[in-house]
């Protein structure tokens, strides 16, 4: 049985598994990723912010603690509630981010922590981001990598005669992708390095930055099972910008 993202975190048994993982947290996102988010996020004090994919809503109230008049934080799980802390500036909505609608232009910044990977229609979504973005709004995000996600099955590190080695496969064919993680048959969507940029640029948006975040070594001293991350990339962060208004032109 195949599970795509959106209906993953409802079931039991992954949602068990995930929040048992969180809860022993291996590394990988307090020591990588959100560091990594934290570098890129422009100053968010009396922005609106909206969190897409904010499953227990970790990055919206550090978002709203850091001085965000409000985020609208979303997420399709029934479940994610139950993990989810109440913020006065923080309003949790239910609702699939293939489907989502929010006014033009009500957003500064849009945010999302290693969800788009699940999402199906990527383009379809930058489009409805850019549209929700003010002149000037910011568009940051982080991804597993296209280098993880690219084999179908995504195997993970597969054991060689030369030591384990991860296989990088049909980069080139986009989809859907399963992998075994927690549970069997998750789906992710797999898309190039070039795509997830070239789409952001289609819709009209500004990249301002990339980054593919590594443990450096004060995070390999205090968690040494990260090394393997340096073998390949395990995520990719990009920024984008909607353009600020040009005064020869007005609003772009
Ligand atoms: C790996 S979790 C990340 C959660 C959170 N951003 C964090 O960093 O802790 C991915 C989240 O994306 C949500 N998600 C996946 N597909 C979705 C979709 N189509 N619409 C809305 N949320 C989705 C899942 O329910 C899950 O909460």
């Amino acid at each position: 049985m195949i599970t795509a993202g959106r209906d993953l975190y409802d079931d039991p048994r992954f949602f068990e598994g995930y929040r048992r993982l969180r809860n022993a947290e291996s590394g990988i996102n307090d020591a990588i990723e959100i560091p990594a988010m934290n570098r890129m996020l422009p100053r968010v004090a009396g922005t609106a912010v909206v969190d897409l994919g904010c499953g227990a809503g970790g990055l919206a109230r550090r978002l709203a603690d850091a001085g965000a008049a409000h985020v609208v934080a979303v997420d399709s799980a029934r479940r994610m509630p139950a993990l989810a802390i109440p913020h006065p500036r923080v309003r949790y909505l239910r609702a699939d981010l293939d489907e989502l609608t929010l006014p033009a232009r009500s957003a500064d910044l849009v945010v999302s922590s290693l969800a788009l990977h699940y999402v199906a229609d990527y383009a379809g979504l930058v489009r409805r981001v850019a549209h929700w973005l003010r002149p000037g709004g910011r568009f940051v995000f982080s991804v597993e990598h296209p280098i993880c996600t690219a084999a179908d099955p995504m195997t993970g590190w597969r054991a060689t005669d030369d030591g384990a080695l991860w296989p990088v496969d049909d980069y080139a064919t986009e989809g859907p992708r399963t992998q075994n993680w927690i549970i069997e048959g998750v789906e992710k969507h797999h898309r190039q390095v070039a795509t997830l940029i070239g789409v952001l640029l289609a819709a009209g948006l500004e990249l301002t930055g990339i980054d593919e975040p590594v443990p450096g070594p004060a995070t390999l001293q205090s968690h040494p099972h990260l090394a393997e991350h340096l073998r390949r990339p395990p995520l990719l962060v990009l920024a984008a910008r909607r353009r600020p208004v040009d005064p020869a032109k007005g609003v772009s």
